[in-house]
């Protein structure tokens, strides 16, 4: 089977505007969020039943640290059922699972559950769902800049053999191809510190659509509008 160009082998998402969305409702934040859980299921069965190999989502950054205490804990709580929830899915449907991110400022508990699902989903192959969870352009590559210096110790022969592919290795999704289509749900113009090195020649979808509304029809609507997209990664044709 050739390999079909037009679907994205790799498709990212900043999932965005579950807040507005519960707030229109006159309800809590966290309704939404909840409500962003279905987007998340309904958008990895649409992955699957279009051939893209990985889906990555942009779950929590680091900068979320900075919401109120009763929101991260919720947050926190409701990735932590979820993904619980999810293992048979993802072991029935050949998901492999994964977390990206600064884990060290995860709790045991969540590091635990993370684990579990990552050792037992590894051989999986029809789709790699990852979740980036504490996690930001900037500390990926700051993390990775201080893995060189201390790898090299700083010397110049070594630093001279280290070009973009072998720093790109010291990023923590070196396991994994850069994305093909990048969406940022709810209008918002903006990548807000995601994969800013891998994301160099995404092709970016913006829509108004905010998180918990975004589902299969969306879905297929980015990758509709990706297969029209013409990538020529800065040469010419
Ligand atoms: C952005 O909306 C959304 C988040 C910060 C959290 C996204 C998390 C989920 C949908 C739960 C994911 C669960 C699993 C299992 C992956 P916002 O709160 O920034 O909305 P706003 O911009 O309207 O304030």
């Amino acid at each position: 089977m050739t390999e079909n160009k037009k679907v994205p082998a790799h498709v990212s998402i900043i999932m965005d505007g579950n807040g507005r969305w519960a707030r229109e409702r006159g309800r809590e934040r966290v309704f939404g969020h909840f409500e962003g859980v279905e987007s998340v299921r309904v958008c990895t069965e649409a992955a699957v039943e279009a051939g893209v190999k990985y889906l990555s989502l942009y779950a929590f950054s680091e900068e979320n640290w900075g919401r109120p205490e009763s929101e991260v804990s919720a947050l926190m709580e409701l990735m932590m059922k979820s993904m619980k929830n999810e293992l048979k899915t993802f072991l029935d449907n050949d998901i492999r699972f994964v977390v990206l991110g600064n884990r060290a400022r995860l709790g045991d508990e969540m590091n635990a559950a993370i684990d579990n699902m990552m050792e037992l989903t590894a051989s999986n192959k029809v789709l790699t769902l990852i979740l980036f969870l504490s996690y930001s352009g900037k500390w990926d590559i700051l993390q990775a800049a201080k893995r060189l210096a201390k790898e090299t110790g700083g010397d110049p022969e070594k630093l001279a053999q280290v070009g973009q592919e072998e720093f790109g290795r010291l990023l923590v999704t070196k396991d994994y191809p850069d994305p093909d289509l990048i969406i940022r749900t709810s209008g918002e113009l903006r990548l807000s510190n995601y994969l800013l090195w891998q994301g160099a020649y995404s092709e970016y979808y913006f829509t108004p659509v905010t998180w918990p509304d975004f589902r299969r029809e969306q879905f297929f609507e980015a990758l509709e509008d990706y297969a029209s997209r013409d990538r020529r990664f800065g040469k010419v044709k």
